[in-house]
């Protein structure tokens, strides 16, 4: 960012705010079953928040296409239009399944990086992923075989490769990677949902994961590298196009279907602004729990260019919020 911007906070407290009110709003609806009133309660308390932002910021990546999200969208300016230029991820529920179902991990997050940095494929829906912690970083690639990358990391941690734990997506289209883990000798880790908190367990301490593995969602690909960033993790990529179809259009945009994305392919840059709050509990941070008075929320605050990461631990006073609030807390 440059200094003749009003810019050396730290956007990560303002971010803080933002997943919290969206876990918030969201967290009412778990295990109700209707992951869509679940979303769409974590994005219009999102949408409110973030406008308040000081920032003149573009959704990079949003809730999808401007014709087929009515909110945070594609291309949105967001913000309210004072300095710093940012790019803006939003990924207002990752997991809004696990949240209809009360299941583990589902998570709010935000990330901010300078404009222009971060990257959208059009039209790629899959991302392949390997994500890993700080000892794992330039210890593997999304060149190399499944194998050759489980031992790689089982060197640079000092452990047998059978002490290694791949976390992957359960998912049909993961049948032979599930094959190459076991013939390899790592446990595995399967999750229904929610590869964000998937690719960022690997960087904190007693998750008891050391890397993830698999296809999932492309947007998620470029939230994870921003986490991934503050968190001084590494992830690569490959886009995969899920049909004949969609590998013709990705040629024709003249997207890059062999190359291994890095994080600097994802993100650019080194002042990325992030925030992660729980909505039902995991392996990264406790989820919404009510109280007679209100509920506590717990976040995980970063700053790449700081190294600083912050869990926050918040009580919301819920009777006061909603007297003067623009969110709907429930
Ligand atoms: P949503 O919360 O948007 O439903 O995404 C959940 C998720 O599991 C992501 O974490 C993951 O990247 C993607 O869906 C996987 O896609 P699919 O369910 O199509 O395999």
């Amino acid at each position: 960012m440059s200094r003749s911007e009003p810019l050396d906070r730290n956007l990560a407290f303002e971010l803080a705010r933002v997943t919290e009110a969206a876990a918030l709003a969201a967290a009412r609806w778990m295990g109700r079953g209707d992951k869509n009133a679940a979303d769409q309660a974590a994005v219009n308390a999102m949408r409110v928040t973030l406008a308040s932002v000081d920032m003149d910021g573009v959704i990079v990546i949003g809730e999808g296409e401007k014709d087929e999200a009515p909110m945070l969208y594609i291309g949105e300016e967001i913000g309210n239009g004072l300095p710093p230029k940012v790019d803006v991820a939003v990924d207002p529920i990752d997991g809004t399944t696990l949240l209809s179902k009360g299941m583990p991990n589902a998570v709010s997050v935000v990330a901010l990086s300078e404009r222009g940095t971060m990257y959208y494929p059009p039209g790629i829906v899959y991302m392949e992923k390997l994500a890993v912690g700080p000892e794992g970083k330039g210890h593997v690639s999304l060149e190399c075989s499944v194998q050759e990358n489980i031992r790689s990391l089982a060197k640079a941690k000092g452990v047998d490769p059978r002490d290694l734990t791949v976390v992957i997506l359960d998912r049909p289209r993961h049948a032979e990677l599930v094959e190459q883990v076991r013939q390899a000798g790592a446990r595995i880790k399967f999750i229904t949902d929610g590869d964000v908190a998937g690719g960022i367990m690997p960087c904190i301490e007693g998750t008891g994961v050391d890397m993830l593995l698999g296809i999932g969602g492309a947007p998620e690909a470029v939230v994870t590298a921003c986490a991934l960033k503050c968190l001084g993790g590494e992830i690569q990529c490959k886009l995969w196009p899920r049909n004949e179809e969609e590998r013709a259009q990705a040629e024709a945009n003249g997207l890059p279907l062999n190359k291994v994305l890095q994080m600097d392919d994802l993100v650019r840059g080194d002042d990325v602004f992030m925030s992660l709050t729980g909505v039902t509990h995991g392996e990264l941070v406790g989820g919404v729990r009510y109280t007679a008075r209100g509920a506590y929320t717990e976040t995980l605050a970063m700053r790449s260019r700081s190294g600083t990461i912050r869990r926050i631990h918040s009580h919301h006073n819920l009777g006061k919020l909603s007297r003067y609030a623009a969110v709907a807390y429930g």
